[in-house]
């Protein structure tokens, strides 16, 4: 290792350990369960303990539906990600149906109140034994939340129209019930109590104690129902709550369940709302800033009441909250069965502010309210913020407090790998933390809102986010999506979405859709879309509103209604350079510039870019001389096998690669930067090869190993981190004396590349240049060394060796000790390696996973898309040298945790970790 090496490594390890330190602190902030004093409101986790059952088909199910469904007719698999969405079907509703007795839990979020929904008479389903509170459901599995009923698969191998690669194979459709006994305590008989679901996928409806309560069909957004009506004090109370996931319902893998966190909350009848609370900052300079605080409380008791509101502001340093502020108080009188406005604001001396890292740091602070009636507290709501100032300039991008910070950014989508849907906060994390690694700095919530954990993340971490809540409006993508309901429930999914979402200081921007139909219906469609701006304006007017656009051009309808103009792949054209004219579909030239000069006063942002496509650490030949190329079978493309090459040369027809994006973005400097398509992997949509399970966009696979792109993208969003990488490896036996192309990323402006010694010459990156490529390497074995230089000094170096035959398995984790909480988890990466400690590159060895002590192995994978084995299993391959095994902890069980891996004619390896208790303290 030589000094830069060692530099290098030094400067990431400190990185690493300031990250780690943020980490930690946010998960205890997001892990504590808020149980507040028996006067206060209390909020309580009830994640554990359900029971849950899911029909082997839909046609076994029981008939208490939401709604008809249109018949499926086509298999859709496949259909290109940019095809025109089209009109919806006209469906006749011949059957009794749920839907009058749901529609009303939205009423809260429909802001014209003769527009309300009346719950009709009767009580559907009352009779159905699933219900009831003697039903006997010991038979059926006992699980905890968060629960995705289809990760463990097995994968379906057939090409149905019901679910096949875009929706990853999985068994996400179906029907299912969940159910819970909750004991409601005497005392509280005086109280509100309500159910939040931060997410079921997907038309959720709920029963309790054999009433219908309510329910929300889209299966993203969070919800809450007022249970109180019906809840019996000082008795169990039975929750049945009734999925209804379709099939053809999505372009990727929406998972099934329950599978994010459910919340019961106490609360007097006078109280703040649920998402009641709306901070804003203004006039942020570096020694003040004015915080304005609108509260809503709701009265539910018979009587109107005199409240004082109080509320402090509280900086969050670490677990250490410190009083800075207190806001004048207010008191008012709050009308029985209203919700009341009240509104207060403060000025701050020297706020810390909220900011991006590395130059920034993401404060944040907490305001607490209080409500007294009687000078008696009845209510405690926290609302945590975060002060910044952020201003969008057309000609020069993205101000944060001041500072230009172009968006390094990636989408991700809503799952977690073989993890499924469930949200889990440590796998998100790590996503993120790979991310930061790589100078990612923003992300898109690719097409959905995320959980509200994520955005706890995104919070203390400093990521800035483009929150977006629909993929779809009146016009499918898939026969059986969103767009059935959007009618009735768009006004109150997207209220709901904006009020539970605004207060996050990482929020910088709402986005309305992505690539909608009502694009090419011109000014039909731009009136929706400013149906839906507008609701988005009424619920926050402090930031900008988006939809982004892969076919809306600058002179027609669409582009006008919102604040910024995002593109997907418009900006560096659509099937328009010469490798990609002979293809079907949306042909676009380069659109930046027609943007910028048809909307001079709106930003410009590239919503979706690249959209490349590589399977980590298989190469193809012959590689494209091109720096951007359709993937095609034989080119890039390998359908045997459905790999597609790592050369990070190829993409999807519609997309360019990193060097033509990095190119493209270089020469238009007014675009704010830009979202890559896409940061993981993740689960269906496996563009090219629709038999595979998940999918190619990565720059980091779905196990979470690192793709050569990652480099690319690191040597051009970190270029201050002196770093060198070589692709491809180098054990090509069968290949000696041909020809093997060697590429080389680099945050340093030229490299020499040596084999076994010898100079293959120097070279340097021309203007809009971004990797260094020797395409005539003739190959030897032996070893490939590249000197990376910049500015004429040496900066980084990187050596690929010939590996040797596998010898030894070796385990890896970064989590050497977990929370034994039920929820914690270890990622433990297997290396194949051989004697010398080299990966052997091409191993695909079978392993075989043990575990000892309080831990159990919930799952593994090893990146390859085309891998059908469930992720469940404790067997798997490796792929090109590397495998994953995660490792969950059990709750309140401490010790050591011994994992052992296996594999035939390699030695085996075993790897400790500690499980330890940990306390939250408030
Ligand atoms: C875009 C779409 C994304 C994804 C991507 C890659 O057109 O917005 O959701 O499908 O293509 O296929």
């Amino acid at each position: 290792m030589n000094i830069y090496e060692i530099i290098r490594l030094l400067r990431i390890g400190i990185l690493i350990f300031l990250i780690a330190s943020i980490f930690n602190v946010s998960i205890l902030a997001i892990n504590k369960i808020n149980k507040g004093s028996r006067n206060s409101r209390e909020k309580i986790l009830i994640n554990e303990g359900w029971r849950f059952y899911k029909y082997n088909s839909i046609e076994e199910a029981d008939s208490l539906i939401y709604d008809v469904r249109p018949e499926l007719k086509e298999n859709q698999d496949g259909k290109p990600a940019d095809a025109e969405p089209t009109e919806a079907e006209k469906i006749l509703i011949t059957k009794f149906v749920l839907k009058p007795w749901i529609l009303p839990t939205g009423n809260e979020f429909i802001k014209d109140s003769s527009k309300h929904y009346i719950r009709p008479k009767g009580n559907p389903g009352e009779n159905f034994p699933f219900v009831k509170l003697n039903y006997d459901d010991s038979k059926w599995e006992l699980i905890n939340l968060p629960h995705d009923w289809a990760i463990k698969g097995p994968f379906l191998k057939n090409n149905d129209k019901e679910v096949g690669g875009g929706m990853g194979r999985l068994p996400s459709p179906g029907v299912a019930w969940y159910r819970k006994k909750i004991f409601i305590p005497k005392e509280d008989s005086n109280k509100c109590i309500y159910l939040e679901i931060e997410g079921a996928m997907s038309y959720a409806m709920v029963w309790l104690n054999g009433h219908l309560v309510g329910g929300w069909p889209y299966g993203y957004a969070s919800w809450y129902l007022n249970l109180t009506p019906y809840i019996k004090f000082g008795e169990d109370n039975q929750l049945a709550i009734r999925l209804d996931n379709p099939p053809a319902s999505s372009r990727w893998y929406p998972g099934g369940g329950i599978y994010r966190n459910v919340w019961l909350i106490k609360t007097n009848s006078i109280h703040v709302a649920n998402w009641g609370t709306f901070i804003t900052t203004k006039n942020v300079i570096n020694n003040s800033a004015d915080i304005n605080i609108e509260i809503i409380i709701n009265n539910h008791s018979k009587k109107n009441e005199k409240v004082k509101v109080i509320t402090e502001i509280f900086s969050l340093e670490g677990k250490k909250k410190k009083k800075i502020a207190e806001l004048k108080p207010v008191e008012t009188t709050i009308i029985n069965q209203k919700k009341t406005k009240i509104e207060s604001s403060i000025t701050i001396k020297n706020p810390k502010l909220w900011g991006p890292p590395p130059t920034q740091f993401p404060n944040l602070y907490v305001a607490i309210t209080k409500l007294f009636v009687e000078n008696k507290l009845v209510d405690t709501y926290e609302t945590k913020f975060g002060i910044r100032s952020i201003k969008f300039n057309p000609d020069s991008g993205i101000f944060v407090n001041g500072e230009r910070i172009e968006i390094k950014g990636v989408n991700l989508h809503h799952d977690l790998g073989a993890l499924g849907a469930a949200f889990n906060l440590k796998a998100a994390l790590r996503q993120l933390k790979l991310l930061r690694e790589m100078g990612c700095n923003a992300i898109r919530t690719a097409h959905n809102p995320p959980a509200p954990e994520f955005l706890e993340l995104t919070d203390s971490l400093g990521f800035l986010v483009v929150d977006e809540i629909f993929d779809v409006w009146e016009r499918k993508k898939t026969p059986l999506d969103f767009h059935l309901i959007f009618p009735e429930w768009h006004e109150q999914d997207l209220r709901a979405f904006i009020r539970r979402d605004r207060n996050h200081p990482s929020v910088i921007m709402w986005s309305l859709g992505n690539e909608v139909g009502e694009q090419y219906t011109g000014e039909d469609g731009a009136a929706i879309g400013k149906r839906l701006n507008d609701i988005a304006k009424e619920e926050d007017p402090t930031r900008p509103t988006t939809a982004s656009m892969n076919y809306a051009k600058p002179d027609m309808p669409f582009p006008k209604v919102f604040d910024v103009i995002s593109l997907n792949y418009q900006g560096e054209g659509i099937r328009d350079a010469e490798e990609y004219k002979d293809l079907q579909g949306i042909k676009t030239p380069p659109l930046y510039s027609a943007f910028h000069k048809a909307f001079p006063d709106k930003l410009i942002l590239s919503s979706e870019n690249a959209a490349a496509v590589s399977s980590r650490g298989t190469y193809i030949f012959p590689v494209t001389k091109s720096i951007s190329a359709p993937v095609k079978d034989g080119l890039g493309g390998d359908p045997k096998n459905l790999y597609v090459s790592a050369y990070e040369l190829y993409t999807a027809p519609f997309g360019s690669s990193a060097d033509k994006v990095f190119a493209t973005l270089d020469k238009h400097p007014f675009v704010a930067g830009g979202f890559v398509w896409s940061g993981w992997d993740y689960l269906g949509e496996p563009t090219p090869y629709y038999s595979a399970r998940s999918s190619y966009f990565g720059i980091i696979d779905l196990a979470g190993f690192k793709k050569d792109r990652f480099y690319l993208y690191q040597s051009y969003w970190r270029p201050e981190i002196p770093m060198a990488h070589i692709l491809p490896h180098w054990n090509w036996k069968e290949s000696t004396g041909k020809i093997i192309p060697v590429h080389v990323f680099t945050s340093g402006d030229e490299a020499e590349l040596f084999l076994n010694g010898k100079s293959l010459g120097r070279k340097s990156k021309a203007r809009y240049e971004y990797r260094l490529r020797w395409d005539d390497v003739v190959y030897e074995p032996g070893e490939l060394k590249v000197v990376a230089y910049k500015n004429g000094k040496l900066w980084a170096e990187d050596i690929v060796r010939t590996a040797g035959a596998p010898v030894q398995l070796k385990l890896e984790t970064d989590d050497k000790i977990i929370k034994a909480d039920g929820k914690d988890l270890a990622f433990i990466t297997v290396k194949i390696e051989d004697d010398k400690e080299n990966v052997c590159p091409l191993a695909d060895n079978l392993i075989k996973f043990s575990i000892e002590g309080p831990g159990e192995i919930i799952a593994t994978d090893n990146g390859n898309p085309a891998d059908l084995t469930p992720f469940p299993s404790h067997q798997r391959r490796a792929f090109n040298g590397l495998a994953l095994v995660i490792v969950r902890s059990m709750k309140d069980k401490e010790g050591i945790i011994r994992i052992k891996a296996e594999s035939e004619f390699l030695k085996s390896s075993v790897l400790e970790i500690k499980c330890k208790k940990v306390k939250y303290s408030d």
